[in-house]
């Protein structure tokens, strides 16, 4: 039968039956044929908070009560000039000037857009190629396209995409020393001496890179990245839209390298699961650069429902629960149980197991050895989607102990069952 509904990143042919949720409390899923599931992945990571909070659906129905949304076009309001503030506030020192969009692919456009236009309304002509990192993700739309790795996500548009530069990340993950760092710097190094004519900006999602297989690299090279961008009058752009609001044990993973970028995006986690928001935030000097008499250099750029007030609601609740309910020290208890059992976990097949914060994900010989397995995780009561061979977890903040271990242990059955 054919679908009307069309599904992400998905075969419709072979769409077959899918799993129908109808509620949801804290980490829990409930389906329509009775059973319920752990939510391993915190539905691709924004639900940090679980399903259904009582303080961000009361955010919400306070907020409806008096307007839902209201153009940001020649108008304002308190709910998203408040949430800029407490962006401010809480991001990196330097970036002070927040502009709102819908999506994290929409806020990485507007982080190029800022970059490309920067170097115009400063004068210097030419700048206008991106350099990003190989196995990196930043969205689905073209220019994000651009900047993310070859992947079955950009095949089809291969031909179409305008391609910057790609650097390897780093080896030797987030601990290692400045001596395996260093060939990964000198490449960014002679590529910036090279190109930095043609190079607006370098664009990494900073420690982790999610959806491109959950490598973790060390904050040396985002230090270098700092240095050598500033040297060679590059934008550092962090892309935080997966990484952001604690998901690598510091509130932004800029932090682990005590960095400031030009330019920052957040995405997902902002409004925890509740509704598509983001936020681009840039230094003063980016935002200066865009002053004028007339529109010549302004941003030109303006999504319909750019700080939506529904959104900027939720999204200043949940930063309050964050500060108040001290989620950093949950998701450092989070990544102490996943090391305790990713340490029991070992298989032929296991090629590496990579834990930051309240991720955990271990990356198989082949994307095969993973065939079946969101199924049988299903019927052990876990929802867990590995993306090719790597399998993870990413749980809400809230999870107990209890349900964290089920997770690890349907993850540990499969690798060690083999
Ligand atoms: C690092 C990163 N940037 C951007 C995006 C795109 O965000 P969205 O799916 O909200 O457009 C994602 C989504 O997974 C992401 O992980």
């Amino acid at each position: 039968m054919q679908s009307i509904l069309w599904y992400p990143y998905t075969q419709m042919k072979l769409v077959g039956h899918l799993p129908k949720m109808v509620a949801g409390d804290g980490v829990m899923m409930h389906l329509e044929d009775g059973r319920s599931l752990i939510d391993g992945i915190s539905s691709w990571w924004s639900v940090i908070h679980g399903y259904n909070h009582p303080a961000l659906n009361a955010a919400l129905t306070e907020q409806a009560g008096k307007f839902s949304h209201v153009m940001l076009g020649g108008m304002t309001h308190g709910p998203a000039l408040d949430l800029a503030a407490a962006l401010v506030r809480i991001t990196p020192e330097g970036l002070n000037h927040v502009f709102f969009s819908d999506s994290g692919s929409v806020g990485v456009e507007v982080a190029l857009k800022m970059a490309i236009q920067y170097w115009k309304n400063k004068g210097v002509s030419g700048k206008n190629r991106m350099v990003s990192l190989k196995n990196g993700y930043h969205g689905d739309t073209f220019k994000a396209m651009e900047v993310s790795d070859d992947s079955d996500f950009t095949r089809s548009f291969s031909d179409v995409l305008h391609r910057g530069f790609f650097l390897q990340i780093p080896e030797g993950g987030f601990d290692a020393s400045a001596e395996i760092v260093q060939p990964a710097i000198d490449r960014l190094q002679e590529l910036l001496a090279e190109h930095h004519q043609q190079i607006a900006a370098f664009i990494v999602e900073p420690i982790v890179q999610c959806a491109g297989g959950f490598r973790i690299y060390s904050p040396l090279y985002l230090q270098a990245a700092r240095s050598l961008c500033s040297k060679y009058n590059v934008l550092l752009v962090f892309d935080e839209v997966a990484t952001g609001f604690g998901r690598t044990g510091r509130l932004f993973a800029a932090e682990h390298a005590a960095v400031v970028p030009d330019i920052m995006i957040l995405g997902k986690a902002l409004t925890a699961g509740y509704m598509g928001h983001a936020a681009t935030l840039a230094t003063t000097e980016v935002y200066n650069s865009f002053l004028g008499d007339g529109y010549e250099k302004a941003l030109m750029h303006g999504p319909t429902f750019m700080g939506n007030a529904l959104a900027c609601q939720i999204a200043l609740r949940s930063i309050r629960l964050i500060e108040e309910d001290h989620y950093l020290e949950k998701v450092q208890r989070i990544n102490e149980v996943i090391r305790d059992q990713f340490a029991e976990i070992r298989g032929e097949w296991v090629v590496e197991k990579r834990v930051i914060g309240a991720i955990g994900a271990i990356e198989l010989a082949d994307a095969s050895l993973l065939n079946g397995f969101k199924v049988s995780a299903m019927e052990a009561g876990v929802w867990l989607r590995p993306i090719g061979n790597v399998l993870y977890l990413m749980p809400p903040y809230i999870i107990d102990e209890r349900q964290l271990l089920a997770i690890l242990s349907v993850m540990k059955k499969w690798i060690m069952g083999r």
